[in-house]
C-alpha cells in the first residue's frame, strides 16, 4: 500500500510520517518547512490545483491522509477549503481512500444549543470562528466523496517536542507576559502517537464517514496546560492565571463522544494522565 501524507511538516505530521514510514511505502508533502528532510518528501502548495492533481496522480497513493491546514497558518481559509477541495478531487481521480483531519472546533460548545455536547458523529457543525467555519466547509467537501473518513479530533500533544500551545505559553511566561488558562473550555486532548496509530488503522480498515478520535479523558484547557507545563518543567509561572473564558472566540465545551471510535479501532484512546504515567514508566 502506498500512503501520501499532506502536511508531513505539521505537528501531527511529524509524528505520523515516521511511524508510517517504518512500516510501508510513504510520501509526504510540506509547504515551506521540511523538518523530516526525507527523500520521500515533496514541496506542494495545496492551493495550486494543477500541482496537487499532478503530484497525486503521479504518485498514485492508495490512501491520502490529509493533515495540512490548521488555525496557525497564513491564508487559513484558502489552504483549508480550496486545499481540501483540490486534495479531494485528486484523490477521487485515482480512487484513493481519503482520511481527512478535522477538529472539535467546528462546534459552538454551548449547552443551550439544539445539539449540545458531548458531540457524537451525527452532530452538525456549528462553528463560532473562522477556523471552525473553514474546517466545517472542508468536511462538507470531503463528505461528498464516498471513500473517505473525517477524523474529528481535539487538542494534539506530543512528548518529544512541545505542542503549539505549550510552546506559546513557555515563550510568554519566559518573557513575563500574562497567560490565562481557561477553566471552562473542555476538551479531549489526544496524544499525537495515539492519533497517528488511529489514522494508520483507518487507512486500511473499511470504516467510512465521520469518526471522533481523541483521548478518553476530559480536561479543561487549564488542567491540560498545567500537566504539560509540569511535563516540560516550564518555569517561571508568575504571570500565569486561571480564569473562565466568556466563550466568544473559542467554543467552551467541545467534549467528544468516543464510543464509536472505541468500537471501530483497536488503538486505545488513552487519556492524558494514562499516557503520562505510562511514558514516565518507560
Ligand atoms: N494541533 C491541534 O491541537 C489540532 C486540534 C484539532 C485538529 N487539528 C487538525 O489536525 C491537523 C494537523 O494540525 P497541526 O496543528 O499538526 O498543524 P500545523 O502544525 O499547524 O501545520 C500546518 C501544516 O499545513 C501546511 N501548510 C500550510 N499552508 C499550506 C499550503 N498552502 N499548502 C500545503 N501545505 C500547507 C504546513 O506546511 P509548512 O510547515 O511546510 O508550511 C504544515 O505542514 C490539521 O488539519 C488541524 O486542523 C489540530
Amino acid at each position: 500500500m502506498r500512503l501520501l501524507i499532506t502536511g508531513g511538516s505539521s505537528y501531527l505530521g511529524q509524528h505520523l510520517t515516521p511511524l508510517a514510514a517504518a512500516t510501508g511505502d510513504v510520501w509526504y508533502t510540506y509547504l515551506h518547512n521540511d523538518p523530516l528532510s526525507q527523500p520521500y518528501g515533496r514541496p506542494l502548495d495545496l492551493r495550486d490545483d494543477t500541482a496537487v492533481h499532478h503530484l497525486i496522480t503521479t504518485l498514485r497513493p492508495d490512501v491520502v491522509i490529509h493533515t495540512a491546514g490548521s488555525n496557525r497558518i497564513p491564508d487559513m481559509e484558502a489552504v483549508i477549503v480550496t486545499g481540501t477541495r483540490n486534495v479531494t478531487a485528486a484523490a477521487a481521480a485515482i480512487n484513493a481512500r481519503l482520511i481527512h483531519l478535522s477538529t472539535d472546533s467546528i462546534f459552538n460548545g454551548r449547552h443551550d444549543a439544539p445539539h449540545p455536547p458531548p458531540y457524537d458523529e451525527d452532530a452538525p457543525p456549528s462553528p463560532v470562528n473562522a477556523y471552525g467555519a473553514a474546517k466545517a466547509r472542508a468536511e462538507a467537501i470531503v463528505a461528498a466523496y464516498p471513500n473517505h473518513v473525517i477524523v474529528r479530533t481535539s487538542l494534539i500533544y506530543g512528548l518529544q517536542q512541545p505542542d503549539h500551545s505549550t510552546s506559546w505559553m513557555a515563550a510568554a511566561l519566559r518573557a513575563g507576559k500574562p497567560v490565562t488558562l481557561f477553566t471552562n473550555q473542555l476538551r479531549n486532548p489526544v496524544w499525537a502517537h495515539t492519533l497517528s496509530l488511529a489514522c494508520l488503522e483507518l487507512a486500511v480498515n473499511a470504516y467510512r464517514g465521520i469518526l471522533n478520535v481523541a483521548g478518553q479523558q476530559v480536561l479543561s484547557r487549564a488542567e491540560f496546560a498545567l500537566r504539560l507545563l509540569d511535563w516540560w518543567q516550564i518555569q517561571p509561572r508568575d504571570t500565569l492565571v486561571e480564569g473562565a473564558s466568556l466563550g466568544g472566540e473559542w467554543p467552551l465545551d467541545c467534549r467528544l463522544d468516543l464510543r464509536r471510535a472505541a468500537a471501530v479501532l483497536t488503538t486505545p484512546l488513552s487519556g492524558v494522565d494514562e499516557v503520562l504515567t505510562a511514558v514516565r514508566r518507560i
